[in-house]
């Protein structure tokens, strides 16, 4: 094994130091306090790897190994470094610290590459702050407005752009990335599923990322007194989001083939027991493997929720994210295929029901994602737990296959 286990394993417990909730999981918002000690600790590490490092106009991380050849194209590794409120130590932090291993290797063995390498932490993936999620790759392709930065705000009111400012990001430096600067992107992942532990696999080679979409529901009633309103007068808020988030399941059971929907998150206004809610926000949040699939449960969700719009409860439904599945590239899945097998680590190819920056990087790039097992199948909690010896078997890879990509013409 090239990769340093207990380099790994303290580069994941230094990271998950980095929480505004110690002992309830690893809970990192972007631009937040926490994030700029883990940023800080990245760089850092990036420094030491004799990457040179620099950030985006997204505050996205890069540490920089520079090629012999000038103007070639890199070749990027890693992943993203927020979290979701009282999450795990490995999602997406695993693929910045396998990132980070394989840099220190190219450092031990002093391989100068011809193509740069760089080393990638992405954020805002989870879009636990500001609602959408993958925003740090999806500033690297172009899909960010100016508006957008300046118009999508936090539970606090506070922007994007406002947020970035605060946190010491330059957003004068340009968050589109020229494709034709990236030869390819790689991501390790955790699997944040059960396939492989159940498989006893410790490798999957990642196929396809399923569509996503993420809705926000408003629904306005009538504020009330608890007491005195009687129950024919009411427009109360709570109970029709209540009424339309029992249904929604039914829409993706009916649909089939794995299609998922689910409400992570809702907001009561004005949240008080004795109150009746004159407003509800919630979230829908659909998956499917197939497109049409996803097309046809953001309709039936929509018609669903507008039938509720009756006894003057105003409702509107907001689309907040939209990724079509992505089928990830089969050259480099072919490299990932080999190389596990020059290294005599057995893998599974499979799909991905998670979303990850790889699907938005696979529209501009040649794009690899690799899994390792995930404890109990448990990720987006405190008992998300990977084996650092899984994260290592990912750098062997990882290493070998860029070696390839970046001394290759
Ligand atoms: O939601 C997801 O699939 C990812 O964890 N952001
Ligand atoms: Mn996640
Ligand atoms: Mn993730």
């Amino acid at each position: 094994m090239e990769a340093n286990v207990e380099r790994i394993a303290k580069h994941i417990e230094a990271l998950s130091k980095f929480t505004s909730t110690p002992g309830e999981g690893v809970t990192r918002l972007s631009y937040s306090k926490e994030d700029l000690g883990a940023r800080a600790y990245i760089k850092e590490q990036m420094e030491t790897y004799g990457l040179l490092v620099y950030e985006d106009g997204m505050g996205n991380v890069f540490g920089k190994l520079p090629g012999r050849g000038t103007d070639l194209p890199s070749v990027i590794i890693g992943s993203h470094f927020d979290s979701v409120p009282n999450g795990g130590a490995y999602d997406g932090a695993a693929g910045v610290v396998a990132g980070l291993e394989v840099a220190a290797l190219f450092q031990e063995h002093a391989i100068t590459p011809e193509h740069p390498l760089e080393v990638i932490a992405m954020v805002e993936e989870e879009g636990t702050r500001f609602g959408s999620g993958l925003m740090g790759s999806r500033g690297i392709v172009g899909n960010l407005t100016e508006e957008y930065l300046n118009k999508t705000t936090d539970n606090d009111g506070i922007s994007i752009r406002e947020a970035m400012t605060h946190a010491g990001v330059n957003t004068e430096v340009p968050r589109k990335r020229d494709p034709k600067t990236i030869k390819a992107f790689l991501e390790m992942h955790i699997e944040q599923g059960p396939v492989l532990e159940e498989a006893k696999v410790p490798i999957g080679i990642v196929e396809g990322i399923v569509g996503l979409a993420q809705l926000e529901v408003t629904i306005e009633g009538k504020a009330g007194h608890a007491g005195t309103t009687p129950m024919e007068k009411r427009k109360d808020a709570m109970v029709t989001a209540g009424k339309m988030v029992g249904q929604l399941p039914e829409l993706a059971i009916d649909e089939g083939y794995g299609t998922v929907i689910t409400t992570g998150k809702l907001q009561v206004y004005p949240n008080g027991a004795n109150v009746i809610p004159n407003k509800v926000v919630f979230t829908v949040d659909i998956r499917a493997g197939e497109e049409q699939q996803v097309l046809n449960v953001i309709d039936k969700t929509k018609t669903l929720i507008q039938a509720h719009s009756v006894n003057g409860m105003k409702i509107h439904v907001e689309e907040q994210l939209y990724i079509q599945p992505k089928a990830l590239d089969l050259s480099i899945k072919h490299l990932l295929e080999e190389t596990s097998k020059t290294h005599n680590i057995t893998y599974l190819n499979m799909n991905s029901g998670a979303g990850h920056d790889a699907m938005v990087l696979s529209d501009v790039t040649p794009t690899g994602l690799l899994f390792i097992p995930s404890l109990n199948g448990l990720s987006h909690c405190p008992e998300e737990y990977s084996e650092p010896a899984d994260i290592a078997k990912s750098v062997d890879i990882l290493y070998t296959a860029i070696k390839e990509l970046v001394l290759g013409k």
